[in-house]
């Protein structure tokens, strides 16, 4: 409140000649408070406050869909990834779905319109309701979002937005914050539904824009696998929806596709089981994923420390089950080149892992395959013992869907009528005899 009254502190928007309180003449002095901006919400009760309103926007691509989760007016969506892994791509193929619903805008900073026409046309993309604006000043594009009043704005990227002549180079955090911070705010303003492309470095970080996370409703990452023109779109953040959900796309000569059985798509599937090889169902959200774990061991050259490697594994993980097997299986790895390595460049992040991986090396190591059509789930603790894994029971459900016949997995409780046989391991040990490896 702007003005009080010296002798009661009696507190007014604007100046009074009398105190309505205390009743003093003339006793209004400015407070030096600053008022409010004139609009606002007034506090609400619990029970009275209107529930999100507005039809949740799906762009028709179920594996995109079940990631972004629909989204609400006003939604703002963070898509970041590495330069050339194909946002540009992906927010033109979301940006032609959605114009067939209401006008879309697509602002680029990097490219001239003729270059996004030319993606446009190779992706077989002709939308009239698809309105393409190269442009860097955020002024000039907020002018073309009061002109045009589209239901969908895309912005690529926040790094080529001028949003004051003041903040310093294009793309500094200065620049890239108040972008995002200014076209959020117009988002909820106008119900718009809102795409901000970010570059992330090569160490996964979002440059800058990690810090507009907090401006943002959901941050969505797309990430290429090492091998291959395999995408994975993962949730970060969702402020309407889970974030573990993992859409998984392939790049080819019209864009980004979705992959048919992505469950599957990690294994080889076909000719003999391989020794030095394990197939593991991996969570990926909700999703079971089967990988496949390949391991090398071969002697050492005997100068120097043994050769670890590992790709999509973590390698101290690996470390730590290398020394488990040592102690509770009495195999010598610890002298030896172990190799490790996620089939189709995969990253598993999780410990249900480990029973599998000890199965790879040690497969490796006895040059002998594990039985065909069976599946190894299961992490490994430091006393050699089989601990349970989150949602085990789903995953086996779903391994037995994909045609699996046999896992060896952790004891624990297993759906009803479950058509797979399920050998239950409490011990390494247990686990490698089961899988015919000891
Ligand atoms: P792009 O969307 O420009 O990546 P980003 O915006 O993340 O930098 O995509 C870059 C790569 O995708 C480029 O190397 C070419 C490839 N690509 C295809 O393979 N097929 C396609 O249909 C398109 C449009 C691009
Ligand atoms: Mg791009």
């Amino acid at each position: 409140m702007p003005y009080r009254c010296r002798g009661c502190g009696y507190q007014s928007p604007k100046w009074l000649g009398r105190c309505p309180r205390c009743g003093a003449w003339d006793s209004f002095e400015d407070s030096g408070a600053q008022a409010p901006a004139p609009g606002g919400e007034p506090p609400h009760p619990l029970p009275e406050v209107p529930p999100l309103s507005g039809e949740r926007l799906t762009t028709g691509l179920p594996e995109v869909d079940r990631v972004l989760g629909g989204l609400l007016p006003g939604a703002v969506v963070l898509l970041g990834g590495e330069p050339g892994v194909g946002k540009s791509t992906l927010l033109l193929q979301l940006a032609s779905r959605l114009a067939q619903r209401g006008k879309v805008l697509y602002v680029s900073g990097e490219e001239a319109v003729a270059q996004v026409k030319l993606r446009a046309d190779r992706l077989g993309i002709a939308e009239p309701n698809l309105y393409l604006q190269s442009e860097q000043e955020l002024l000039r594009i907020v002018q073309a979002i009061e002109d045009l009043e589209p239901a969908v704005l895309v912005v690529d990227s926040l790094q080529t937005v001028l949003a004051r002549p003041d903040g310093g180079e294009i793309g500094s955090l200065v620049q890239v914050r108040e972008a995002a911070a200014h076209l959020a705010r117009l988002a909820k303003g106008l119900g718009m539904v809102a795409f901000l492309v970010s570059h992330i470095t090569k160490g996964g970080e979002f440059a800058g824009p990690k810090t507009v996370e907090h401006l943002v409703d959901a941050t969505v990452q797309l990430e290429g696998v090492r091998e291959g023109d395999l995408r994975l779109l993962r949730c970060v953040k969702n402020r309407f929806g889970s974030t573990s959900e993992v859409a998984v796309l392939q790049m080819g000569p019209t864009g980004l596709a979705e992959v048919p059985n992505p469950s599957l798509f990690f294994i080889s599937g076909d000719g003999p089981p391989k020794p030095g090889a394990a197939v593991v169902p991996v969570l990926e959200g909700s999703r079971t994923l089967l990988v496949e774990v390949q391991a090398l061991v071969a002697p050492g050259s005997g100068y120097g420390p043994p050769q670890r490697r590992t790709a999509g594994l973590d390698l101290n993980r690996t470390s730590v089950l290398l020394a488990v097997m040592e102690k509770h299986l009495g195999v010598h790895v610890r002298a030896m080149d172990v190799y490790l390595a996620v089939a189709g460049g995969f990253e598993v992040r999780e410990p249900g892992a480990d029973l599998g991986v000890c199965a790879a090396i040690l497969g490796s190591v006895r040059n002998r395959p594990i039985p065909a059509g069976t599946v190894v789930l299961g992490e490994v603790g430091l006393a050699g013992e089989v601990r349970p894994v989150r949602r085990g029971p789903e995953r086996l459900a779903e391994v037995a869907k994909l045609g699996f016949s046999r896992a060896v997995a952790p004891k624990g409780p297993l759906p009803k009528r479950l058509p797979l046989d399920v050998i239950q391991v409490q011990t390494l040990a247990q686990g490698m005899e089961a899988l015919e490896l000891a």
